[in-house]
């Protein structure tokens, strides 16, 4: 069977990542515009900074879930997995999962806003970093922020064109393009199924769900169909 999963920050919550629109979630505590915007960083590089090397250094310190070792699990059997994540962090990975679509990017990269160049990011990132590549000291987070168009859409809209079915487990349903990756499977004849703590905002576009937290009902979920 051809499967699409997207994960979302559910899916990293038990890992102690915290999500963004929970009850105190991120965008409870810090204004999007402040750090999640290219405005926010051209006009205050070291603010935005100091917001993801905090969130990097809270990634270097989590440990993936029973719902991450799952969804790596399900890519290496018989079924043909495209696994894309909202999630900038890295515990996909470090669960043993490959070939991450990151359309919102990653924590762990870094990207150099004059030449381009990506390369992994160190712990901590500073304004006067020199880019590894033409040493300008424009380094920002290889993170995709509001008003930024997210990564791999071509690549990821093929996999939904050609699924059997499409999972979305651990996201809201709040931000698009990703909470519109159901409707295109669905009306490319693919079945649906939400795997959530809780109806998503748009829980009526899933044919199917399941509701509790991801370490029990991803891994639960996917020893069906691996059965
Ligand atoms: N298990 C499963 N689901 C959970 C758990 C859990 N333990 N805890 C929370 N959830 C669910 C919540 O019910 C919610 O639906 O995870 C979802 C988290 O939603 P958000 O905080 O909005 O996170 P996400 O959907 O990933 O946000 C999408 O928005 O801010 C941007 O770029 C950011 O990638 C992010 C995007
Ligand atoms: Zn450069």
């Amino acid at each position: 069977m051809k499967i699409v999963i997207l994960t979302g920050a559910g899916v990293s919550a038990e890992s102690g990542m915290g999500t963004f629109r929970d009850e105190n979630g991120l965008w409870t505590q810090v204004d999007i515009e402040e750090v999640a915007t290219p405005e926010a960083f051209a006009r205050n590089p070291a603010k935005v900074h100091a917001f993801y090397n905090a969130r990097r250094a809270n990634c270097l310190a989590a440990a993936p879930n029973a719902a991450h070792f799952a969804l790596a699990e399900l890519q290496r059997s018989a079924h043909e997995v495209t696994l894309v994540t909202q999630n900038i962090d890295h515990l996909h990975e470090l669960a043993g999962s490959e070939h991450v679509i990151h359309m919102h990017g990653e924590i762990m990269r870094a990207l150099c806003v004059d030449c381009g160049h990506h390369w992994d990011a160190p712990a901590v990132m500073a304004v006067e970093d020199p880019c590894p590549s033409c040493t300008a000291a424009r380094t920002r987070p290889d993170i995709v922020w509001f008003g930024e168009m997210p990564y791999q859409m071509a690549r990821i809209e093929a996999a939904l064109a050609v699924a059997d079915l499409f999972v979305a487990v651990g996201t809201s349903g709040a931000v698009y393009p990703a909470a519109g990756f159901v409707r295109m499977a669905d009306a490319m004849g693919a079945d649906t199924l939400e795997l959530n703590l809780a109806p998503s905002d748009v829980a009526s576009d899933f044919a199917d769900a399941r509701y509790g937290v991801a370490s029990e009902v991803v891994p639960a979920w996917v020893a069906e169909v691996m059965r």
